[in-house]
């Protein structure tokens, strides 16, 4: 085929360039040079950097940034957050200090459990498979003794391991559903030594099963962690509404995420916001945290928001819940040097701690997104928050920028009055 390779993973960094450049890029140098322009003058960083991945040609970087101010379970952390998106960590820092003014966040996990499954067929009686699974369970744990030696030191470990049937739904299907605690870990390589090693087992006693596969599971409704702030309705008056009136649309804003999934979707995208920027700057796995949440989040068979308000006796409360499987040990937190400095930034925090901040990060976004929308509009505050970014579209410099940031703290900032600034101001 037209443009294939073959031993492209064996070529070297440069051989991988020059073969992309000469095939995807008509041989333009500034392709090359952009690509070049992000590698790292530290080789050892670098070399750090490619191999954390596969076919690794530059580096992509994203803003690492900073929410100060947020007053957890009477402790304060500066948050780090890794996100692209203007105006988010201005959000979160305006958020965490409104709260810390309030009695600040909080948090507490409610439980840690995660899954595991082997997935396999069996199509004999299934008193017959019971009673199989029923002899062998325990050389499925003594098995798996050497994988789960250090962990068992830990204080995790396997928690059980459970034969579900599953043949309502699809003929022959069997589960080993096994639940796991991984302490500091997130696991995944934990929890799926451990899978294929019971999978190796369990398939040993009989020739009448037939595995699958084995995999841990991202969906973990039982890794759950609680954030909540309240405080008296009247706390929450502005300069514009009274306390009631913010807490009256406020909640009007929460029942409706919690009744329409089109805009529980967004209402949770800001949630997200928050949460993915602390996950990645803390270097875990944001698409499994994604995947996870959002499967909680249409638990009752309609997506539905993940946060919830209430208003008794003249009190204000705002909580979320959160499925959330993190790990502060083990993964890119030993390896990457800013996801170590993110995690010193926090105090070294156990991963259910880091459970507690993540949700406080997603709590305290929702208020921020919720305030703005219910009251200025989220333009207004998302657009100042963008105006460098058009700014550097049309590579204004610096005496622009600081004369055109001077206007706009005055006038409304719209993509076509940007524009249309810069142009008086170049006339
Ligand atoms: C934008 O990234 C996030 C918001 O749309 C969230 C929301 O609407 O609640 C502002």
């Amino acid at each position: 085929m037209e443009n294939s390779v073959s031993g492209f993973s064996k070529f070297t960094k440069a051989e991988k360039i020059d073969w992309l450049i000469a095939n995807h890029f008509q041989n333009n140098p500034k392709a090359k040079a952009d690509l070049e322009r992000y590698w790292n003058t530290d080789e050892v960083l670098q070399k750090l950097h490619d191999e954390f991945t596969e076919n690794t040609i530059s580096n992509f970087y994203l803003p690492f940034g900073v929410a100060p101010n947020f007053l957890i379970n009477d402790k304060m952390y500066v948050i780090p957050m890794t996100i692209e998106e203007s105006s988010v960590v201005a959000a979160a820092s305006n958020a965490a200090k409104f709260w810390m003014e309030r009695g600040g966040f909080k948090a507490e996990v409610l439980s840690t459990t995660k899954v595991g499954q082997v997935h396999f067929m069996f199509h004999g009686a299934f008193s017959e498979l019971e009673a199989l699974f029923k002899t062998i369970k325990p050389q499925l744990f003594e098995e798996t003794k050497a994988i789960t030696k250090n962990m068992e030191a830990r204080g995790g470990g396997i928690l059980d391991i459970a034969l579900m049937d599953k043949t309502e739904k699809l003929s022959g299907y069997y589960q080993l559903h096994t639940t796991f605690e991984t302490k500091d870990a997130m696991g995944a390589n934990f929890i799926n030594s451990c899978l294929e090693q019971i999978a190796t087992t369990f398939k040993s006693c009989s020739k009448d099963i037939q595995v699958v596969m084995s995999i841990l599971s991202n969906y973990v409704p039982d890794c759950l962690v609680r954030a909540e702030v309240s405080c008296k309705v009247d706390a929450l008056a502005t300069n514009t509404y009274t306390g009631q009136e913010f807490a009256d649309t406020f909640l009007q804003a929460v029942r409706i995420a919690e009744i329409e999934p089109y805009r529980a979707v967004t209402h949770n995208k800001g949630i997200m916001n928050g949460v993915d920027s602390v996950v990645l700057a803390t270097g875990n796995d944001f698409r499994a945290v994604e995947a996870g949440v959002h499967a909680y989040a249409a638990r009752s068979g309609s997506y539905s928001s993940l946060t919830h308000a209430s208003i008794e006796d003249g009190a204000f409360k705002f909580w979320i819940e959160l499925p959330l499987a993190l790990g502060t040990v083990g993964g890119l937190t030993g390896l990457h040097p800013l996801v170590k400095t993110a995690l010193e930034l926090l105090g070294k925090p156990s991963a259910k701690e880091l459970m507690e901040i993540v949700a406080v990060a997603g709590l305290a976004q929702n208020f921020a997104a919720l305030k703005s929308l219910t009251t200025t509009g989220i333009q207004q505050g998302h657009m100042k928050m963008h105006l460098l970014n058009i700014l550097n579209q049309f590579e204004a410099n610096a005496t622009e920028k600081i004369h055109l940031i001077e206007h706009f703290k005055t006038h409304t900032v719209t993509h076509s009055a940007v524009v249309e600034a810069i142009e008086n101001l170049r006339a």
